[in-house]
């Protein structure tokens, strides 16, 4: 089986698994990271958002064999630590406005917010109500009033960005061999933790 190495969360990991299978499989089932959900499993809900080098992205949709071993993944268990604090100022911004209802929609928000805020950030610019709009994340509990309240209190909170370049990503060569069929669907499966 292909092995793949990229970095999540700060740590290099490796998994042997097919090409295609998707990332969000790779972070719950494989390595056990249940804070990116499963929803629709293509692309709409937005419930397993994470970082990708410091952007949102949809795991969901995204195959394994697409990751670099470059490439940075955090997940919302990684986001605290990737400013160095117990909480990220955006968590707390959703705990001081008691945004959660049901929950499960909630990492996948708190990852979107930071990526809105820190895409702001970059064009040296606030968060704008078009900006909110923007934001394609289902809540089914109808939280978005409260989540709006909570990103602006998150982006008063959250250290300015350092503009840097961003990184290249070079496409990994295509290996010659033939690939077999794959076999993923049937033992990877998303759970609802
Ligand atoms: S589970 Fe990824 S977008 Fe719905
Ligand atoms: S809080 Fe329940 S789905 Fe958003």
């Amino acid at each position: 089986m292909p092995n793949h190495t990229f970095i999540v969360n700060g740590k290099k990991v490796s998994v042997d698994v097919e090409d295609d299978v998707r990332l969000l499989w790779v972070l719950r089932d494989v390595l056990k990271i249940h804070g990116p959900k499963y929803g629709c499993g293509i692309g709409v809900c937005r419930a397993c958002t994470c970082h990708l080098n410091g952007k949102a992205f949809n795991p969901c949709v995204t195959p394994v064999k697409d990751i670099l071993p470059t490439d940075e993944v955090t997940t919302i268990e990684g986001l605290a630590p990737s400013v160095g604090k117990a909480i990220h100022p955006m968590q707390q911004a959703w705990l001081d406005v008691d945004v959660a209802q049901c929950g499960y929609c909630q990492p996948g928000q708190i990852m979107a917010a930071v990526d809105v805020v820190k895409t702001a950030q970059r064009q040296k610019r606030k968060v704008t109500d078009d900006d909110l709009d923007q934001i394609r994340n289902v809540c089914r509990c109808g939280t978005y009033p409260r989540i709006r309240q909570a990103i602006r209190q998150g982006e008063a909170a959250m250290p300015v960005l350092k503009v840097t370049k961003p990184k290249k990503r070079k496409a990994k060569k295509k290996k010659p061999a033939a690939r077999k069929p794959s076999k993923s669907g049937a033992e990877i499966t998303g759970s609802t933790e």
